[in-house]
Protein backbone atom coordinates (compact mmCIF):
# COMPACT_ATOMS: atom_id res chain seq x y z
CA UNK A 1 0.00 0.00 0.00
CA UNK A 2 1.36 3.62 -0.98
CA UNK A 3 1.33 6.58 0.63
CA UNK A 4 -1.34 7.87 -1.67
CA UNK A 5 -3.55 5.09 -1.07
CA UNK A 6 -3.54 6.00 2.83
CA UNK A 7 -4.72 9.69 2.18
CA UNK A 8 -7.69 8.54 0.92
CA UNK A 9 -10.55 8.41 3.86
CA UNK A 10 -11.60 4.72 3.08
CA UNK A 11 -8.19 3.93 3.80
CA UNK A 12 -7.41 5.98 6.87
CA UNK A 13 -10.27 4.14 8.29
CA UNK A 14 -8.38 0.68 8.59
CA UNK A 15 -7.57 0.34 12.37
CA UNK A 16 -3.66 -0.54 11.87
CA UNK A 17 -2.88 3.01 10.37
CA UNK A 18 -2.06 5.33 13.49
CA UNK A 19 -3.61 9.08 12.44
CA UNK A 20 -3.21 11.69 15.28
CA UNK A 21 -5.33 15.22 14.18
CA UNK A 22 -5.63 14.43 10.76
CA UNK A 23 -8.99 15.73 9.36
CA UNK A 24 -9.77 13.02 6.79
CA UNK A 25 -10.18 15.10 3.56
CA UNK A 26 -7.10 17.18 4.53
CA UNK A 27 -4.29 14.45 2.75
CA UNK A 28 -6.41 13.44 0.14
CA UNK A 29 -6.83 17.08 -1.26
CA UNK A 30 -3.34 17.31 -0.28
CA UNK A 31 -2.30 14.79 -2.55
CA UNK A 32 -4.59 15.95 -5.27
CA UNK A 33 -3.18 19.26 -5.27
CA UNK A 34 0.28 17.97 -5.93
CA UNK A 35 -0.89 15.78 -8.61
CA UNK A 36 0.64 12.85 -6.92
CA UNK A 37 0.06 9.20 -8.49
CA UNK A 38 -1.39 6.15 -6.40
CA UNK A 39 0.66 3.28 -7.79
CA UNK A 40 4.04 4.31 -6.29
CA UNK A 41 5.64 1.99 -9.22
CA UNK A 42 3.57 3.61 -12.16
CA UNK A 43 5.13 4.59 -15.08
CA UNK A 44 3.29 6.06 -17.84
CA UNK A 45 6.67 4.63 -20.05
CA UNK A 46 6.27 1.12 -19.07
CA UNK A 47 4.92 -1.01 -21.84
CA UNK A 48 4.45 -4.68 -22.68
CA UNK A 49 7.74 -5.60 -24.37
CA UNK A 50 7.65 -7.68 -27.86
CA UNK A 51 10.03 -10.44 -26.12
CA UNK A 52 11.61 -11.16 -22.85
CA UNK A 53 14.80 -9.58 -22.42
CA UNK A 54 17.55 -12.31 -23.16
CA UNK A 55 20.26 -12.10 -19.40
CA UNK A 56 23.75 -13.56 -18.68
CA UNK A 57 24.03 -13.93 -15.01
CA UNK A 58 27.47 -13.41 -13.83
CA UNK A 59 27.76 -14.58 -9.83
CA UNK A 60 25.24 -16.99 -9.60
CA UNK A 61 25.82 -16.04 -5.49
CA UNK A 62 22.71 -14.93 -3.38
CA UNK A 63 21.95 -11.17 -5.11
CA UNK A 64 22.51 -12.94 -8.98
CA UNK A 65 20.00 -15.74 -7.72
CA UNK A 66 17.47 -13.05 -6.53
CA UNK A 67 17.54 -11.15 -9.56
CA UNK A 68 17.60 -13.97 -11.48
CA UNK A 69 14.40 -14.78 -9.62
CA UNK A 70 12.56 -12.13 -11.83
CA UNK A 71 12.38 -14.15 -15.31
CA UNK A 72 10.88 -17.36 -13.15
CA UNK A 73 7.97 -14.56 -11.74
CA UNK A 74 7.47 -12.61 -15.12
CA UNK A 75 8.62 -15.09 -18.13
CA UNK A 76 7.50 -12.57 -20.73
CA UNK A 77 9.73 -9.77 -19.53
CA UNK A 78 12.82 -11.47 -18.68
CA UNK A 79 15.00 -14.85 -19.35
CA UNK A 80 18.43 -16.00 -18.30
CA UNK A 81 19.95 -17.51 -20.98
CA UNK A 82 23.65 -17.86 -19.78
CA UNK A 83 25.47 -18.23 -16.27
CA UNK A 84 28.83 -17.88 -15.37
CA UNK A 85 30.12 -18.99 -11.57
CA UNK A 86 33.54 -21.13 -10.30
CA UNK A 87 31.24 -22.78 -7.31
CA UNK A 88 29.70 -25.76 -9.23
CA UNK A 89 26.74 -25.96 -6.80
CA UNK A 90 25.31 -22.41 -7.73
CA UNK A 91 26.23 -23.12 -11.37
CA UNK A 92 24.24 -25.95 -11.39
CA UNK A 93 20.93 -24.61 -9.50
CA UNK A 94 20.86 -22.19 -11.30
CA UNK A 95 21.39 -23.54 -15.28
CA UNK A 96 18.51 -26.33 -13.55
CA UNK A 97 16.19 -23.20 -12.65
CA UNK A 98 16.34 -21.18 -15.34
CA UNK A 99 16.76 -24.35 -18.08
CA UNK A 100 19.76 -22.83 -19.53
CA UNK A 101 22.07 -24.77 -22.26
CA UNK A 102 25.25 -26.40 -21.03
CA UNK A 103 27.23 -24.47 -23.95
CA UNK A 104 25.88 -21.27 -21.78
CA UNK A 105 27.45 -21.92 -18.60
CA UNK A 106 30.42 -20.60 -18.00
CA UNK A 107 33.28 -21.23 -14.84
CA UNK A 108 34.16 -17.40 -14.73
CA UNK A 109 33.21 -14.30 -16.23
CA UNK A 110 36.21 -14.21 -18.88
CA UNK A 111 34.61 -17.16 -20.85
CA UNK A 112 31.40 -15.21 -21.30
CA UNK A 113 32.89 -13.10 -23.57
CA UNK A 114 34.58 -15.32 -25.51
CA UNK A 115 31.93 -16.34 -27.11
CA UNK A 116 29.75 -14.08 -29.89
CA UNK A 117 27.40 -11.77 -28.05
CA UNK A 118 24.31 -14.34 -27.18
CA UNK A 119 21.90 -12.24 -25.24
CA UNK A 120 20.65 -8.82 -24.56
CA UNK A 121 22.73 -7.91 -21.32
CA UNK A 122 24.49 -9.12 -18.34
CA UNK A 123 23.90 -9.06 -14.64
CA UNK A 124 26.73 -8.64 -12.68
CA UNK A 125 27.02 -9.90 -9.04
CA UNK A 126 30.65 -11.16 -8.59
CA UNK A 127 32.33 -9.89 -5.66
CA UNK A 128 33.70 -6.20 -5.33
CA UNK A 129 36.62 -6.94 -6.66
CA UNK A 130 35.09 -8.52 -9.95
CA UNK A 131 32.92 -5.78 -11.08
CA UNK A 132 34.55 -4.20 -13.61
CA UNK A 133 36.44 -6.53 -15.54
CA UNK A 134 33.10 -8.35 -16.61
CA UNK A 135 31.44 -4.67 -17.08
CA UNK A 136 34.02 -3.32 -19.39
CA UNK A 137 34.23 -6.34 -21.43
CA UNK A 138 30.23 -6.70 -21.48
CA UNK A 139 30.52 -2.91 -23.08
CA UNK A 140 33.00 -3.77 -25.11
CA UNK A 141 30.89 -6.73 -26.75
CA UNK A 142 27.44 -4.56 -26.81
CA UNK A 143 25.73 -5.82 -23.88
CA UNK A 144 23.63 -3.37 -21.81
CA UNK A 145 24.41 -4.17 -17.69
CA UNK A 146 22.70 -4.49 -14.34
CA UNK A 147 26.12 -3.98 -12.22
CA UNK A 148 26.05 -4.67 -8.53
CA UNK A 149 27.00 -2.07 -6.00
CA UNK A 150 29.64 -0.84 -5.22
CA UNK A 151 30.42 -0.15 -8.69
CA UNK A 152 33.99 -0.71 -8.45
CA UNK A 153 36.90 -1.14 -5.59
CA UNK A 154 38.22 1.99 -6.95
CA UNK A 155 37.41 6.23 -7.85
CA UNK A 156 39.70 5.49 -11.87
CA UNK A 157 37.53 2.08 -12.96
CA UNK A 158 33.79 3.58 -11.45
CA UNK A 159 34.87 6.62 -13.87
CA UNK A 160 36.13 4.24 -16.64
CA UNK A 161 32.81 2.38 -16.65
CA UNK A 162 31.18 5.54 -17.02
CA UNK A 163 32.88 6.57 -20.07
CA UNK A 164 32.87 3.36 -21.67
CA UNK A 165 29.23 3.40 -21.43
CA UNK A 166 29.01 6.96 -22.41
CA UNK A 167 31.25 5.60 -25.81
CA UNK A 168 29.29 3.16 -26.45
CA UNK A 169 26.18 4.56 -25.79
CA UNK A 170 24.84 1.11 -23.70
CA UNK A 171 22.39 1.10 -20.41
CA UNK A 172 23.92 0.53 -17.34
CA UNK A 173 21.88 0.06 -14.30
CA UNK A 174 23.23 0.16 -10.70
CA UNK A 175 21.98 -1.85 -8.05
CA UNK A 176 20.99 1.13 -5.46
CA UNK A 177 17.76 -0.80 -4.59
CA UNK A 178 17.16 1.54 -1.73
CA UNK A 179 15.49 3.97 -4.63
CA UNK A 180 13.17 1.19 -5.55
CA UNK A 181 11.54 0.61 -1.67
CA UNK A 182 7.86 1.82 -1.20
CA UNK A 183 9.29 4.06 2.01
CA UNK A 184 11.93 5.61 -0.10
CA UNK A 185 9.82 6.42 -2.69
CA UNK A 186 7.07 7.76 -0.45
CA UNK A 187 10.04 9.94 0.85
CA UNK A 188 11.33 11.07 -2.36
CA UNK A 189 8.11 12.05 -4.45
CA UNK A 190 6.43 13.98 -0.42
CA UNK A 191 9.89 15.82 -0.83
CA UNK A 192 9.47 16.72 -4.32
CA UNK A 193 5.89 17.89 -4.09
CA UNK A 194 7.10 20.07 -1.71
CA UNK A 195 4.90 18.74 1.71
CA UNK A 196 7.63 19.87 3.85
CA UNK A 197 8.93 23.05 2.20
CA UNK A 198 12.57 23.35 1.13
CA UNK A 199 14.90 20.36 2.86
CA UNK A 200 17.26 22.16 5.40
CA UNK A 201 19.19 18.93 6.82
CA UNK A 202 18.52 15.42 7.32
CA UNK A 203 20.24 12.88 9.65
CA UNK A 204 19.79 9.14 8.20
CA UNK A 205 21.40 6.16 10.22
CA UNK A 206 21.92 2.99 9.25
CA UNK A 207 21.47 0.30 12.06
CA UNK A 208 23.55 -2.79 10.50
CA UNK A 209 22.76 -4.97 13.47
CA UNK A 210 25.30 -6.58 15.71
CA UNK A 211 25.05 -10.43 13.79
CA UNK A 212 24.56 -9.17 9.73
CA UNK A 213 28.05 -6.90 10.96
CA UNK A 214 29.51 -9.83 12.46
CA UNK A 215 28.13 -12.35 9.53
CA UNK A 216 29.26 -10.11 6.40
CA UNK A 217 31.90 -7.44 7.87
CA UNK A 218 33.88 -9.67 10.44
CA UNK A 219 33.76 -12.88 9.36
CA UNK A 220 32.25 -12.57 5.55
CA UNK A 221 33.78 -11.82 2.19
CA UNK A 222 33.33 -8.22 3.33
CA UNK A 223 35.39 -7.80 6.36
CA UNK A 224 38.60 -6.58 4.95
CA UNK A 225 38.22 -2.82 2.96
CA UNK A 226 41.71 -4.38 0.94
CA UNK A 227 40.26 -7.78 -0.28
CA UNK A 228 36.70 -6.14 -0.66
CA UNK A 229 35.98 -2.45 -0.63
CA UNK A 230 35.89 0.27 2.05
CA UNK A 231 32.70 -0.12 4.65
CA UNK A 232 31.16 3.09 3.07
CA UNK A 233 31.34 1.78 -0.72
CA UNK A 234 30.56 -1.58 0.55
CA UNK A 235 27.81 -1.24 2.67
CA UNK A 236 27.30 2.65 2.83
CA UNK A 237 27.31 3.28 -1.03
CA UNK A 238 23.17 2.73 -0.40
CA UNK A 239 22.88 5.65 2.13
CA UNK A 240 25.14 7.89 0.11
CA UNK A 241 23.08 7.38 -3.11
CA UNK A 242 19.48 7.55 -1.32
CA UNK A 243 20.60 10.80 0.77
CA UNK A 244 22.06 12.46 -2.61
CA UNK A 245 18.98 11.52 -3.99
CA UNK A 246 16.22 12.98 -1.77
CA UNK A 247 18.47 16.20 -1.07
CA UNK A 248 18.50 16.55 -5.17
CA UNK A 249 21.60 18.98 -5.06
CA UNK A 250 25.07 18.23 -5.81
CA UNK A 251 27.23 17.54 -2.95
CA UNK A 252 29.74 20.00 -2.11
CA UNK A 253 32.07 18.64 1.17
CA UNK A 254 32.52 15.91 3.05
CA UNK A 255 33.95 14.33 6.52
CA UNK A 256 34.30 11.11 8.18
CA UNK A 257 35.06 9.85 11.63
CA UNK A 258 35.02 6.12 12.39
CA UNK A 259 37.23 3.46 13.44
CA UNK A 260 37.27 -0.52 14.21
CA UNK A 261 36.86 -0.24 18.13
CA UNK A 262 35.55 -3.76 19.09
CA UNK A 263 35.86 -6.84 16.70
CA UNK A 264 39.67 -6.45 17.42
CA UNK A 265 42.10 -8.68 19.07
CA UNK A 266 42.65 -7.68 22.45
CA UNK A 267 39.24 -7.71 23.07
CA UNK A 268 39.12 -11.66 23.01
CA UNK A 269 37.52 -12.97 26.43
CA UNK A 270 39.59 -15.31 28.33
CA UNK A 271 38.92 -18.98 27.60
CA UNK A 272 37.83 -17.88 23.95
CA UNK A 273 39.28 -19.79 21.20
CA UNK A 274 40.09 -19.83 17.12
CA UNK A 275 36.58 -21.52 16.45
CA UNK A 276 34.07 -21.87 17.73
CA UNK A 277 33.78 -24.76 17.60
CA UNK A 278 37.15 -25.61 19.41
CA UNK A 279 35.70 -26.03 23.20
CA UNK A 280 35.14 -21.66 23.36
CA UNK A 281 35.15 -21.09 27.32
CA UNK A 282 32.61 -18.51 26.19
CA UNK A 283 31.04 -19.80 23.61
CA UNK A 284 27.59 -20.52 25.23
CA UNK A 285 27.42 -17.06 26.49
CA UNK A 286 28.84 -15.05 23.21
CA UNK A 287 26.29 -12.90 21.40
CA UNK A 288 28.47 -13.41 18.49
CA UNK A 289 29.10 -17.24 18.73
CA UNK A 290 28.81 -19.10 15.46
CA UNK A 291 27.71 -21.96 16.62
CA UNK A 292 24.55 -20.17 18.08
CA UNK A 293 23.51 -18.00 14.84
CA UNK A 294 24.18 -20.90 12.13
CA UNK A 295 23.77 -24.14 13.87
CA UNK A 296 21.27 -23.41 16.56
CA UNK A 297 19.52 -20.50 15.59
CA UNK A 298 19.96 -21.30 11.82
CA UNK A 299 20.16 -17.80 10.34
CA UNK A 300 22.16 -16.51 7.46
CA UNK A 301 22.91 -19.99 5.76
CA UNK A 302 22.63 -19.28 2.38
CA UNK A 303 26.76 -18.95 2.76
CA UNK A 304 26.60 -22.88 3.44
CA UNK A 305 25.22 -23.77 -0.39
CA UNK A 306 22.64 -26.39 1.51
CA UNK A 307 21.20 -29.77 0.03
CA UNK A 308 17.85 -30.08 -0.49
CA UNK A 309 17.55 -32.49 2.02
CA UNK A 310 17.43 -31.14 5.13
CA UNK A 311 18.52 -34.46 7.35
CA UNK A 312 21.97 -33.24 6.14
CA UNK A 313 21.90 -30.03 7.16
CA UNK A 314 23.45 -30.14 10.46
CA UNK A 315 26.53 -31.90 8.97
CA UNK A 316 27.52 -29.40 6.56
CA UNK A 317 26.44 -26.23 8.67
CA UNK A 318 29.13 -27.95 11.16
CA UNK A 319 31.42 -28.59 8.33
CA UNK A 320 31.38 -25.13 7.62
CA UNK A 321 32.02 -23.85 11.13
CA UNK A 322 34.79 -25.88 11.43
CA UNK A 323 36.45 -25.00 7.90
CA UNK A 324 35.25 -21.37 6.63
CA UNK A 325 35.64 -18.02 7.80
CA UNK A 326 31.71 -17.99 9.54
CA UNK A 327 32.83 -20.43 12.29
CA UNK A 328 36.10 -18.30 13.69
CA UNK A 329 35.81 -16.37 16.33
CA UNK A 330 35.26 -13.04 15.82
CA UNK A 331 37.76 -11.28 17.96
CA UNK A 332 40.57 -13.29 15.53
CA UNK A 333 39.70 -12.16 12.26
CA UNK A 334 41.77 -10.15 9.62
CA UNK A 335 38.74 -7.71 9.36
CA UNK A 336 39.72 -4.07 9.37
CA UNK A 337 36.66 -2.44 8.23
CA UNK A 338 35.01 0.68 10.78
CA UNK A 339 32.46 -1.16 13.27
CA UNK A 340 31.18 2.49 13.47
CA UNK A 341 31.20 5.55 11.52
CA UNK A 342 29.72 9.16 10.95
CA UNK A 343 29.95 11.85 7.86
CA UNK A 344 28.85 14.71 7.71
CA UNK A 345 27.82 16.66 4.09
CA UNK A 346 27.01 19.39 2.61
CA UNK A 347 25.23 20.28 -0.37
CA UNK A 348 25.75 23.04 -2.93
CA UNK A 349 22.46 24.83 -1.63
CA UNK A 350 23.57 24.94 1.92
CA UNK A 351 21.55 21.60 2.82
CA UNK A 352 23.28 19.14 5.62
CA UNK A 353 23.24 16.00 6.10
CA UNK A 354 24.35 13.78 8.63
CA UNK A 355 25.24 9.94 8.23
CA UNK A 356 25.76 7.60 11.12
CA UNK A 357 26.89 3.61 10.45
CA UNK A 358 26.22 1.47 13.60
CA UNK A 359 27.16 -2.14 13.83
CA UNK A 360 25.96 -2.28 17.60
CA UNK A 361 21.97 -1.73 17.38
CA UNK A 362 19.40 -4.84 17.88
CA UNK A 363 17.86 -3.87 14.90
CA UNK A 364 18.15 -3.38 11.32
CA UNK A 365 16.42 -0.73 9.03
CA UNK A 366 17.34 2.77 8.51
CA UNK A 367 16.24 5.37 10.24
CA UNK A 368 15.34 9.15 9.05
CA UNK A 369 14.74 12.33 10.14
CA UNK A 370 14.19 14.91 7.15
CA UNK A 371 13.71 19.26 8.45
CA UNK A 372 11.84 21.32 5.87
CA UNK A 373 11.21 24.54 6.19
CA UNK A 374 7.14 23.38 6.32
CA UNK A 375 7.66 19.97 7.99
CA UNK A 376 9.21 17.11 9.09
CA UNK A 377 9.70 13.12 8.40
CA UNK A 378 10.59 10.81 11.05
CA UNK A 379 10.84 7.13 10.08
CA UNK A 380 12.43 3.84 10.59
CA UNK A 381 11.94 1.99 6.65
CA UNK A 382 8.35 0.29 7.83
CA UNK A 383 6.50 3.52 8.77
CA UNK A 384 7.19 7.21 9.22
CA UNK A 385 5.10 10.14 10.60
CA UNK A 386 5.14 13.42 9.06
CA UNK A 387 3.95 16.82 10.38
CA UNK A 388 3.18 20.38 8.59
CA UNK A 389 3.96 23.02 10.33
CA UNK A 390 1.05 25.24 9.30
CA UNK A 391 -1.77 22.81 10.25
CA UNK A 392 0.30 20.75 12.97
CA UNK A 393 -1.55 17.94 11.16
CA UNK A 394 0.67 14.55 11.43
CA UNK A 395 0.18 11.40 9.26
CA UNK A 396 1.70 7.86 9.98
CA UNK A 397 2.47 6.05 6.88
CA UNK A 398 2.93 2.16 7.85
CA UNK A 399 4.13 -0.90 5.19
CA UNK A 400 5.98 -4.39 6.23
CA UNK A 401 8.32 -5.10 3.33
CA UNK A 402 11.09 -7.66 2.76
CA UNK A 403 14.53 -7.13 4.81
CA UNK A 404 15.88 -5.58 1.75
CA UNK A 405 12.59 -3.20 1.80
CA UNK A 406 10.88 -3.95 -1.20
CA UNK A 407 13.43 -2.92 -3.59
CA UNK A 408 15.30 -5.63 -6.02
CA UNK A 409 12.12 -6.86 -8.07
CA UNK A 410 11.11 -2.95 -8.93
CA UNK A 411 14.63 -2.38 -9.88
CA UNK A 412 14.97 -4.97 -12.07
CA UNK A 413 11.57 -4.39 -13.77
CA UNK A 414 12.46 -0.85 -14.27
CA UNK A 415 15.96 -2.09 -15.56
CA UNK A 416 14.19 -4.86 -18.04
CA UNK A 417 11.83 -1.84 -19.03
CA UNK A 418 15.30 0.27 -19.94
CA UNK A 419 16.85 -2.55 -22.11
CA UNK A 420 13.68 -3.86 -24.06
CA UNK A 421 12.72 -0.42 -24.58
CA UNK A 422 16.64 1.31 -25.90
CA UNK A 423 15.73 4.29 -22.82
CA UNK A 424 17.64 4.91 -20.26
CA UNK A 425 15.63 7.16 -19.06
CA UNK A 426 13.28 4.67 -17.52
CA UNK A 427 15.98 3.95 -15.03
CA UNK A 428 16.10 6.07 -11.92
CA UNK A 429 19.61 3.97 -10.58
CA UNK A 430 21.71 5.00 -13.65
CA UNK A 431 25.47 4.50 -13.87
CA UNK A 432 26.18 8.29 -14.28
CA UNK A 433 23.94 9.35 -10.82
CA UNK A 434 25.45 6.05 -9.13
CA UNK A 435 28.92 7.53 -9.89
CA UNK A 436 28.53 10.52 -7.98
CA UNK A 437 27.67 9.26 -4.76
CA UNK A 438 30.17 6.47 -4.98
CA UNK A 439 32.93 9.73 -5.80
CA UNK A 440 31.34 11.32 -2.19
CA UNK A 441 31.58 7.92 -0.49
CA UNK A 442 35.24 7.49 -1.45
CA UNK A 443 35.99 11.56 -1.05
CA UNK A 444 34.47 10.34 2.81
CA UNK A 445 36.83 7.37 3.23
CA UNK A 446 39.70 9.58 2.09
CA UNK A 447 38.67 11.91 4.98
CA UNK A 448 38.44 9.16 7.19
CA UNK A 449 41.93 7.91 6.54
CA UNK A 450 43.46 11.34 6.25
CA UNK A 451 41.71 13.19 8.89
CA UNK A 452 40.77 16.10 6.46
CA UNK A 453 37.19 18.00 5.40
CA UNK A 454 36.77 16.65 1.36
CA UNK A 455 35.99 18.94 -1.39
CA UNK A 456 33.55 16.67 -3.86
CA UNK A 457 34.64 17.27 -7.68
CA UNK A 458 32.20 14.52 -9.76
N1 LIG B 1 22.42 -4.22 -3.76
C1 LIG B 1 22.55 -4.67 -2.53
O1 LIG B 1 21.80 -4.29 -1.65
C2 LIG B 1 23.62 -5.66 -2.19
C3 LIG B 1 23.51 -6.44 -1.05
C4 LIG B 1 24.51 -7.37 -0.78
C5 LIG B 1 25.59 -7.47 -1.62
N2 LIG B 1 25.70 -6.67 -2.72
C6 LIG B 1 26.83 -6.77 -3.65
O2 LIG B 1 26.53 -7.77 -4.61
C7 LIG B 1 27.71 -8.46 -5.01
C8 LIG B 1 27.51 -9.96 -4.79
O3 LIG B 1 27.24 -10.19 -3.43
P1 LIG B 1 26.58 -11.58 -2.94
O4 LIG B 1 26.09 -11.35 -1.56
O5 LIG B 1 25.66 -12.13 -3.94
O6 LIG B 1 27.89 -12.48 -2.86
P2 LIG B 1 28.00 -14.03 -3.12
O7 LIG B 1 29.34 -14.43 -2.63
O8 LIG B 1 26.80 -14.75 -2.59
O9 LIG B 1 27.96 -14.14 -4.71
C9 LIG B 1 29.03 -13.82 -5.56
C10 LIG B 1 29.16 -14.94 -6.57
O10 LIG B 1 30.16 -14.59 -7.53
C11 LIG B 1 30.83 -15.80 -7.88
N3 LIG B 1 32.12 -15.54 -8.53
C12 LIG B 1 33.33 -15.41 -7.94
N4 LIG B 1 34.28 -15.28 -8.89
C13 LIG B 1 33.64 -15.33 -10.09
C14 LIG B 1 34.08 -15.29 -11.44
N5 LIG B 1 35.40 -15.16 -11.75
N6 LIG B 1 33.17 -15.37 -12.43
C15 LIG B 1 31.85 -15.50 -12.15
N7 LIG B 1 31.37 -15.58 -10.88
C16 LIG B 1 32.27 -15.49 -9.87
C17 LIG B 1 30.96 -16.51 -6.54
O11 LIG B 1 31.25 -17.88 -6.68
C18 LIG B 1 29.60 -16.26 -5.92
O12 LIG B 1 28.66 -17.28 -6.23
C19 LIG B 1 28.83 -7.86 -4.19
O13 LIG B 1 29.51 -6.89 -4.93
C20 LIG B 1 28.12 -7.22 -3.01
O14 LIG B 1 28.82 -6.14 -2.43
C21 LIG B 1 24.73 -5.78 -3.01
Amino acid sequence: MVFRQLISPETLLEPFILLKNTALNGWKQVARKFGLHEDLYYNPLHKKLDRPVEVILVGAGHRGTNYAEYAIKNPGEMKVTGVADPNSYRLQKTARRHKISAANCFTTWEDVFKKEKFADAVIIATPDQLHSGPCLQALERGYDVLLEKPIAPTEEECRAILSRAKEKGRIVGVCHVLRYTPYFRELKQIIAAKMIGDVISVQHMEPIEYIHMSHSYVRGNWRNSKTATPIILAKSSHDADIIRWLVNEPIDMVHCFGNLKWFRKENAPEGSTERCTDGCAVESTCPYSALQIYYRDRQRLHVFDLPDDKSKWDKTILKGLKTTNYGRCVYRMDNDQPDHLIVNMQFKNGTTAAFSMEAFVSYEGRRTRIMGSMGDIQGDMESFILTQFRTGKTLTWNLKTDSHGGGDHPLVKDWVQAVGQQNPALLSSTIDVSVESHVMAFAAERSRLNKTIETVVV
